[in-house]
């Protein structure tokens, strides 16, 4: 039986697909057979910020029509062997799928995998709400804009109204410096307003943003800040009940 990750955020571009491929090859290189379900409709990108976007030939809607096998839709890592991907469509077609849908299809694997990562779009939806309630772990993500801190927030108390509690927040892309010098929130008053067990903070880092956008992982990079914080924030995520 697998354990499900969720990662969310109110508003698009605060980290969460780059995480979870992340947490992926993370866990993947401690030999765990890991699946990231990509839910992202809209702007799938787990495919490509892990280099696989040339193997993609069948999607989620192919296994669900039953145009393929699931086995011909779970794309695996060459490089981190027990990485595996499913993707939606590239190009969005219809309005996506349910989440009935989607629960069948995790069902079908969930007992293949330790770990099952969702990558999910921005912002609430009963999608969302309702993989975000068979999850094991929640990470909600949100930068220091304003924007992304009230969706955040948004997003938290919906969970919350459902009886969903257990949400660790990670602060994501900080410039402490101009928080310091007051143009952008500050991080501890961030921290404070979401009321939620904060995971970690992670600085704005050009070498994580170059790697995700070059398909390569942060453990293939040297010498960033950003890539230290992410490892010390993935491993205490993982730690936390
Ligand atoms: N800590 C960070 N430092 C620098 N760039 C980051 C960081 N986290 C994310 N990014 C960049 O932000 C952009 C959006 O990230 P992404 O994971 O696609 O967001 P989301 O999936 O939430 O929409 C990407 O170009 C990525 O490289
Ligand atoms: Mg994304």
């Amino acid at each position: 039986m697998s354990e499900i990750i969720t990662v969310l955020s109110g508003k698009g571009g605060t980290g969460k697909t780059l995480f979870a491929v992340n947490m992926g090859v993370h866990l993947a290189l401690k030999g765990n057979k890991v699946l990231i379900l990509d839910t992202d409709f809209a702007a799938r990108g787990v495919d490509i910020a892990l280099g696989l976007e040339s193997r993609v030939i069948y999607d989620m809607v192919d296994v669900l029509k039953g145009d393929c096998r699931i086995k011909q839709a779970l794309v695996e890592s060459r490089k981190y062997s027990g990485l595996f991907i499913l993707e939606p469509p590239a190009v969005k077609k219809g309005s996506g799928i349910s989440l009935i849908e989607l629960s069948v299809l995790i069902d079908r694997v969930k007992n293949g995998f330790d770990y099952i990562i969702i990558d999910t779009p921005a912002g609430m939806s009963s999608v969302t709400e309702g993989l975000a309630a068979k999850s094991d772990k929640i990470l909600l993500i949100t930068t220091q804009d304003p924007v992304s801190v009230r969706s955040g927030q948004s997003l938290l108390a919906a969970l919350k109204d459902r009886g969903i509690e257990d949400i660790e927040l990670l602060i994501n892309k900080v410039k402490l410096k101009l928080a310091d010098k007051g143009y952008l929130m500050d991080v501890e008053d961030i921290a404070e307003s979401f009321g939620t067990e904060v995971c970690g903070v992670i600085p704005y880092d050009e070498a994580m943003h170059v790697a995700y956008n070059n398909g390569c992982a942060v453990v293939d990079i040297q010498d960033s800040r950003g890539a230290d914080h992410l490892n010390r924030v993935m491993q205490r995520f993982l730690l936390t009940e």
